[in-house]
């Protein structure tokens, strides 16, 4: 058990402590503009847990989502695989990512990740199927 309350990465994912992190750090969301805050926390293959919020700018269109921020973190503090990842909206209730964001999971992910979503837990396969990935880039040009 880290001092996070989350155990290792091979052990059951305890989807409501999770979904707390993801709770606690939506309430520091910046969004002044469409006043719908995200926040997600992810489970790493180490155990550590790393977090993100919905950054907003005045000019509209370059605002970051909260999984950006979820996955700087995980980059900055040490890199890793994510495993589980919980997303929720200003109720704390589980909200389905963007197609962006859907992309940025599956980079740092994978097919197996499991997503918390608003209609149970799925893998990214599932969220995503037949995704653009690394290997499509080692196709040989035609
Ligand atoms: N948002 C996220 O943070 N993640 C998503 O997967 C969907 C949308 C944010 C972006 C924007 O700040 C707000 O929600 C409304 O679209």
């Amino acid at each position: 058990m880290t001092a996070l309350g989350i155990t290792g990465a091979d052990d059951p994912i305890d989807w409501d402590a999770l979904t707390r992190y993801a709770t606690e750090v939506m309430g520091r969301a910046y969004a002044p503009y469409s006043h719908y805050k995200v926040g997600v926390a992810g489970l790493v293959d180490d155990g550590r847990v790393v977090l993100g919020c919905n950054v907003e700018n005045a000019a509209y269109g370059v605002a970051l989502c909260a999984e950006c921020g979820m996955v700087s973190a995980l980059h900055s503090t040490g890199g890793g695989r994510l495993v589980a990842v919980a997303c929720v909206d200003g109720q704390g209730k589980p909200l389905m990512p963007c197609g962006r964001c859907r992309q940025l999971l599956w980079e740092n992910g994978g097919p197996e990740m499991q997503l918390q979503t608003p209609t149970g837990i799925k893998t990214m396969n599932e969220v995503l199927p037949d995704a653009f990935s690394a290997v499509d880039l080692e196709t040989p040009e035609q």
